[in-house]
């Protein structure tokens, strides 16, 4: 076990010598019993517990750097000691913190280092991690981990407290913590990411279902909308200015206003804003074909991404293009939009074949950024590869 450290915390096995400091916060009527224990009685009963249950391989004191002393603890319960998986390469975090060191944001700090520490050094695909009901602290502490809720239990046994409580449960995959740890770098259209351009394909008796979160709904394209469309395009950097939106619109959509009144969808809040919007379209090079349809321009307000509108969205999309006629979706894309690669791949679209030979150098891009599933055939790149000019 080696210890681990982050910009306050020191993670560290722990010692008989932190008897005295466990028994300090742990006999502290607000501290254990909200994780499940009662409060110890004394030193020797920390002693104890030091001996035969923070002993497991995973579990780690954590200290303030400077004194090096115990103020609470963080471990990962594996196969065998949790009750939230039996798969080798999933696990559950527990974890308690001092209550004078309650409010400084110690607990998500070191919740942050034992996660990339599992999912790095351990190879977990998937860590679970529990409250129970009216514990919004260590609720609120998941959630900046990017613990995204799953199941709620009533009548779950509690041995140690002799009682009956309803348990939530949340989950953090290797995916999703991929994915948020490359937001925290890289931004949508960020142009340090070397550029490939992108293909990807679906066919369309493969849809998923999503839902529109609450308030919203969709529109189609009106006379007038072009302005819309493009100032919503340029938020979502799709454009570096209104000229630039101006020349895009007059190449793919003037003279077609007529068809955009069907083929345009625009995602609208209770307001009246619209906040994305994407075109079930076809090749303007090739002509429409009537088989293979084109999603395009998919974008989402800057202020309004984040909050699900975009599977709904293209969903939607690409059951209008069903109903056409269509039988097969297609999406240009590019390395710099790397999370619309992510949200296309989670709806089922897949690299063309061709373009994944051609542009392979991009798709591992893509899989570095996001850790996607469907990528598998793709090996990861270098730190240093990640922001390289293109070819270098
Ligand atoms: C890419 C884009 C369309 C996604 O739309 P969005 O509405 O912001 O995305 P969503 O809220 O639906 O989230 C999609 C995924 O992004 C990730 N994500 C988004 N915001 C996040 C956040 N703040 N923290 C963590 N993850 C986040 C999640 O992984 C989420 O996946 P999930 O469904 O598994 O939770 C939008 O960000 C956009 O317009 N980008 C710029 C334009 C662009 O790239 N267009 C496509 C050109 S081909």
């Amino acid at each position: 076990m080696k210890a681990m450290h982050t910009e306050r915390l020191l993670l560290r096995r722990w010692e008989e010598s932190d008897a005295e400091d466990l028994f300090r916060y742990a006999r502290d009527p607000d501290v254990g019993p909200v994780c499940g224990w009662p409060p110890h009685q004394n030193v020797e009963e920390s002693l104890s517990v030091i001996r035969n249950v923070l002993s497991g391989p995973e579990c780690y004191a954590i200290c303030l750097k400077e004194d090096r002393k115990a103020i609470g603890c963080i471990d990962l319960r594996l196969n065998g000691s949790t009750d939230l998986t039996d798969r080798d390469d999933e696990c559950e975090l527990g974890y308690w913190l001092g209550k004078p060191f309650w409010g400084r944001g110690i607990m998500p700090e070191a919740a942050k280092e034992i996660i990339r520490h599992a999912f790095e050094d351990l190879g977990m695909e998937k860590v679970w991690c529990g409250y129970y009901d009216g514990n919004l602290k260590s609720r609120r502490c998941q959630e900046k981990c990017g613990f995204r809720y799953q199941w709620t239990t009533e009548e779950l046994d509690v041995p140690k407290m002799h009682e009956t409580r309803t348990g939530h449960v949340n989950l953090l995959t290797k995916e999703a913590w991929t994915v948020r740890n490359s937001l925290l770098r890289f931004d949508n259209h960020d142009p340090r990411i070397p550029y490939y351009e992108l293909m990807l394909e679906q066919d369309l008796n493969d849809i998923p279902e999503a839902d529109l979160p609450e308030g919203y709904h969709f529109e189609n394209y009106r006379p007038g909308d072009r302005e819309v469309w493009i100032a919503l395009e340029k938020t979502a950097k799709e454009f570096g200015s209104i000229e630039e939106g101006e020349a895009a619109w007059q190449r793919y959509y003037a003279g077609r206003e007529k068809e955009l009144e069907t083929r345009m969808f625009f995602v609208t809040d209770e307001g009246g804003q619209k906040l994305a919007t994407a075109t079930a379209y076809y090749d303007i090079r090739t002509g429409d074909d009537g088989k293979t349809g084109w999603l395009h321009w998919v974008a989402v307000r800057r202020d309004a991404q984040g909050k699900g509108l975009s599977k709904p969205l293209i969903t939607h999309v690409l059951q209008y293009m069903k109903s056409l006629g269509y039988r097969r979706a297609v999406v240009p894309t590019q390395t710099t939009t790397w999370l619309a690669c992510k949200v296309y791949l989670d709806l089922g679209f897949r690299p063309i074949p061709r373009n994944a030979e051609r542009n392979r150098a991009g798709w591992r891009i893509v899989k570095t950024l996001t850790g996607h599933p469907a990528l598998r055939e793709f090996e990861p790149v270098t730190e240093g590869e990640l922001t390289a000019e293109p070819g270098e």
